[in-house]
């Protein structure tokens, strides 16, 4: 592989993201995409998939511009919520985290989304990065000891997450908030000044214990992480946030990676009965996906991804509440134990459904399986990206917009180009298109377009990517209606000219097939298939058919109603 940007120093500069640079292809040797890795403790649900498409739609983008590209997730199976739910089930935390990981791929897979691994953090290859990663950080100095005081819960013997205490706010005294946040009063605290604590699990009252804990030492890594915020690419409201974080009164404090037993995850070495908490393996688990990569098909990407000399892209998508963890933690982490910080966070805001939050009692909280029980996939791949940019506001999924949208968008602009021509050329011209098009109609001004929908794919404007493809949807429908095809054939001798309009919406049709792939690949593919030729590349929008016969025309897409939307 090319080393052009082999120095350190010249890594981050080099990733500057002005369009003319990066389409020279001199910018990375590939690009390395992840997902967050969703935590094996229940299905996967309409905000998951969002991340899930808007990341496959990006991949897909760059795979159809000839970039490589290696797409990793998995899942998170790691910490005690894991481990409590498998208890309550009476299984062990290995074989829940299994099955879950099972359904969670499944999901992934039946939404179209063209993952090249989704592997696990509960891995061999994780616990051994996880491991090397420790010792550097010992090594060099990174590592603290400090011994902490907890709540204990004597009665299910373990020390209690903040989240698995409750009580009555300090503030405002609301009884039964949590055990760092109160719900009613917004006040923040600390676990020890809840007024009349319990143990969730155990509805006993916890005592304060201590017990030694490992930090890394965060508290030192401040210019190491305004560096990295430097060169790295983020949107605005991300790097304030983490700006904040570092600039406010108390600094960046030391980060402890350390829980007690009994937990559900990776042994630290050198003790017995201390585990490296769930959020110090999960973003390791991004490596070992692209290891298992490397073993199941004998390649080897790890050490051009992850080492400092790297001249990939290493992007991830996150949602807004993973800001901290991969804008501060994870980059101190990698920069300290010898490997290559992310070049990039895409983040993205929340889903609501209808204007609300997702909820399981209002019978908003859809799963990845209800929706793919109702309808196509390629209808909300088709909506998520409409929403979709690269703002962090939340996106919300309203069903009865959603219907008009995918019903109006996709089946009466885009559809509609190929069906109604499509029948023409089988009709009259026994299924053969015209050895020429119309030099009246849209078609070099589809074609003009490239490089601007490249671009607007290539920044995650996805809602401008569609808008852009609608208006050139419109044009070709308006093409059609003012040339009128139905009437000319009724003229004697206008035959060839319905031939050659027909043939050239066909080709608008084409090339809007191409443009949409990444955002509805199935769509795309079953319109490729009336033209008998696979998209390949995004150059393929200037493929030409002409004298050739085209296959008939099925239903693509169907129009859909209020009623076949899913339920929870
Ligand atoms: N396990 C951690 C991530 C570890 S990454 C090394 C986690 N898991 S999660 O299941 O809670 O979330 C997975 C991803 O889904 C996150 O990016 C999160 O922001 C995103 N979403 C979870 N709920 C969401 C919505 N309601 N809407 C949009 N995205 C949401 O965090
Ligand atoms: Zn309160």
């Amino acid at each position: 592989m090319g080393m052009r940007f082999a120095q350190h120093v010249g890594f981050f500069s080099s990733l500057c993201y002005d369009s003319t640079y990066f389409w020279s292809d001199l910018v990375s040797s590939g690009i390395c995409v992840t997902t967050a890795l969703p935590y094996a403790n229940g299905d996967l649900h309409l905000g998951h998939i969002l991340e899930q498409i808007q990341a496959d739609i990006w991949c897909r983008f760059l795979k159809l511009c000839g970039k490589k590209v290696l797409f990793a997730g998995g899942d998170d199976a790691h910490g005690t919520a894991i481990m409590l739910s498998a208890e309550k089930k009476g299984v062990t935390p290995e074989s829940w985290v299994e099955d879950i990981w099972q359904r969670h791929r499944a999901d992934i897979v039946d939404f179209g989304v063209d993952m090249d691994v989704f592997y696990t953090t509960r891995s061999p290859e994780n616990k051994a990065l996880v491991e090397g990663i420790y010792r550097q950080l010992e090594d060099n100095g990174s590592i603290v000891k400090k011994s902490v005081e907890q709540a204990y819960d004597l009665e299910a013997g373990m020390f209690l997450p903040d989240r698995f205490i409750r009580g009555t706010c300090p503030k405002c005294s609301a009884p039964d908030q949590y055990g760092d946040h109160c719900e009613r009063c917004g006040a923040y605290y600390l676990p020890t000044e809840l007024k009349d604590p319990y143990s969730v699990i155990s509805k006993s009252t916890p005592v304060s214990r201590t017990s030694e804990h490992v930090f890394f030492q965060l508290s030192r890594k401040a210019d190491m992480l305004s560096q990295w915020i430097e060169g790295a690419h983020l949107q605005d409201a991300v790097s304030n946030k983490i700006q904040e974080w570092l600039h406010n009164d108390d600094g960046l404090q030391d980060w402890d990676i350390s829980r007690d037993a009994p937990y559900f995850g990776f042994q630290i070495p050198g003790y017995q009965d201390k585990y490296f908490y769930v959020w110090m393996d999960a973003p390791v688990g991004y490596m070992a996906a692209v290891q298992k990569y490397d073993q199941d098909h004998d390649t080897d990407f790890f050490k051009p991804i992850f080492s400092q000399q790297s001249d990939w892209e290493l992007v991830h998508f996150i949602g807004k509440d993973l800001v901290n963890f991969h804008g501060v933690f994870w980059p101190t982490v990698l920069l300290s134990s010898g490997y290559r910080p992310p070049s990039a966070l895409h983040v993205h805001g929340f889903i609501t459904i209808n204007g609300e939050k997702m909820s399981k009692s209002k019978g908003t909280f859809i799963t990845a399986r209800d929706y793919l029980n109702a309808l196509s996939p390629e209808y909300l791949r088709y909506y998520f990206a409409c929403k979709l940019s690269d703002s962090i506001v939340d996106i919300d999924l309203n069903w009865q917009d959603f219907v008009s949208r995918c019903n109006a968008d996709l089946v009466g602009k885009v559809i509609n180009i190929g069906s109604r021509t499509a029948s023409f050329i089988h009709k009259y011209f026994s299924g053969r298109l015209s050895g020429e098009l119309d030099d009246e109609s849209p078609y070099s001004l589809f074609i003009g377009k490239l490089d601007q929908i490249k671009s607007l794919y290539r920044e995650k404007k996805f809602h401008l990517v569609t808008r852009d493809l609608m208006q050139l949807a419109d044009l070709a429908n308006q093409y059609v209606d003012s040339k009128k095809p139905w009437q000319m054939i009724k003229q004697d001798g206008r035959e060839h000219e319905v031939q050659i309009v027909c043939t050239t919406a066909m080709h608008l049709f084409w090339i809007l097939a191409v443009y949409l792939q990444p955002i509805i690949p199935d769509t795309s593919a079953k319109i490729s298939k009336v033209l008998y030729r696979d998209i390949q590349s995004f150059d393929d929008v200037k493929i030409m058919f002409l004298g050739q016969e085209i296959d008939a025309f099925s239903r693509i897409l169907e129009r859909i109603t209020l009623d076949m939307c899913p339920q929870s």
